[in-house]
């Protein structure tokens, strides 16, 4: 059981479940086009098992069945994202019009079952056409994004609920681009802070766009983490200060203050794009709201080596599944920080929160107690922070059902719902009917 209700939160409060395109559809149903996570994850060593997005959950097939589990759930929104090579097949041009009908039955579908649709733009999978060239190392993907605004929003914006161009701008640049492991899987920092950029300016672009077409409650979706120093040395504590800055500084104080962060300036500052200066007006243009995704908390210990000069530490908190230190207080602590620093009056968004456990069916059931008592520990921290007058105005935990996580391929299992990725059947979890009690 949860240990909330609706009654817990200040009226209106709104409580939904995330998901996204790649990680659920089926992205070989449909006439798609192909993507860079489908070269990705066919290129040896990048993901488990080679697997990918072809058939998923096959969510495609399985829309309204789908819709009807999330309604009974009680909830109120549905966040879910376009898939834009399923728009456009080769990124710009011909609009491949099956694609652009499955969203429009997904609004209305929403709509006819009373929830509210909260779309995000991009999740992740860019059309091979522009990978080719040179995806968010490009300048001009501001405009290729501004062509794939326009024609999905042309289509569905007129009922969405509310928009964001972007999930998580940390994970398309940093993680693809100097990580190395999400695609296009570069390490190179020159790649990074062009790509850092580029994903700022196609979310400035894509609010134009969407602004132009008369819609509202625009918003953008950024990942936190909490970050601390492995131990009270000054040095842990530069390393920590430095992650905190492009983890979680560098997307916030550029959207919502139009400046980069000094400290990650003296890394990233000689390969940022020519005159990245007259950009920032059109990247810290007005948003509605801001969706905090939030999972887990880092250590960091400083490293020999090129900049930024640090490493991970091992952590001695409970783990989930894939290996992520449960951290709930890091949830409030961040909340005051991007409130006072960054967002102040405008409503705030938990649009992703949750965990990965090894859930299994048994006698038709699936008894996830550890989602339950961590859903539990967060909301407890939500609720801290409504009580303390921060805007926060909803919760959507991640995700609906099991899907396709990324690099991690099948195994680790983020729903609410769990997914027989053979049959595909759907088994709701304890935590699914949790959710459906507490906001009845
Ligand atoms: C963040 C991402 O938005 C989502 O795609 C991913 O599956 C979850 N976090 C869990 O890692």
């Amino acid at each position: 059981m949860l240990d909330y209700t609706r009654a817990d939160f200040p009226e209106g409060f709104l409580f939904g479940a995330s998901t996204s395109s790649y990680q659920i559809e089926g992205h070989s149903f449909g006439g798609a086009g192909p993507t860079h996570w489908d070269t990705f994850a066919a290129t040896p060593g990048n993901v488990a098992h080679a697997q990918n997005g072809a058939v998923a959950c096959d969510h495609y097939n399985r829309l309204d069945a789908d819709l009807d589990l999330l309604k009974d759930a009680n909830f109120d929104v549905y966040r879910f994202s376009t898939s834009w090579a399923r728009v456009l097949p080769e990124g710009r041009g011909t609009v491949n019009e099956e694609g652009l009908d499955f969203y429009d039955r997904l609004v209305d579908g929403l709509l006819e079952r009373g929830i509210k649709p909260a779309a995000t733009l991009y999740h992740w999978e860019l059309p091979v056409a522009l990978a080719d060239l040179g995806g968010w190392r490009n300048r001009d993907i501001a405009s290729w994004f501004a062509e794939f605004t326009e024609v999905v929003m042309g289509r569905i914006g007129d009922r969405l609920w509310s928009a964001a161009p972007i999930n998580e701008p940390w994970c398309v640049s940093w993680m693809s681009h100097f990580l190395g492991l999400h695609a296009p899987g570069l390490r190179d920092i020159r790649a990074t802070a062009r790509s850092m950029h580029h994903v700022l300016l196609a979310h400035g672009r894509a609010i134009e766009v969407m602004r132009g077409l008369g819609m509202s409650n625009l918003g953008a979706v950024c990942n936190f983490e909490y970050a601390a120093p492995a131990d009270e040395s000054a040095e842990a504590q530069k390393a920590a200060k430095l992650y905190d800055g492009y983890y979680n500084r560098f997307f916030l104080g550029a959207i919502f203050n139009r400046r980069y962060p000094e400290d990650v300036l003296e890394g990233l500052g000689p390969h940022l794009p020519d005159k990245w200066q007259d950009d920032m007006e059109l990247i810290g243009q007005k948003v509605d709201w801001c969706g905090i995704n939030y999972y887990t908390r880092k250590l960091l210990a400083p490293d020999t080596g090129p900049w930024p000069h640090h490493k991970e530490a091992p952590g001695h908190l409970p783990k989930t599944q894939v290996g992520w230190e449960i951290y709930p207080e890091g949830l409030y602590e961040l909340l005051t920080r991007i409130q006072g620093g960054y967002t102040r009056d405008t409503p705030l968004y938990i649009t992703e929160n949750g965990l990965a456990n090894d859930d299994r069916v048994s006698n038709g059931e699936v008894k996830d107690t550890k989602r339950i008592d961590f859903l539990n520990a967060h909301l407890k921290q939500v609720k801290r922070a409504c009580d303390a007058g921060i805007p926060l105005k909803g919760y959507f935990t991640w995700s609906l059902m099991d899907n396709y996580e990324w690099s991690l391929g099948y195994a680790p299992r983020f729903g609410l719902i769990h997914v027989d990725f053979k049959s595909l059947e759907r088994t709701p979890k304890a935590s699914y009917h949790a959710f459906a009690k507490a906001l009845a």
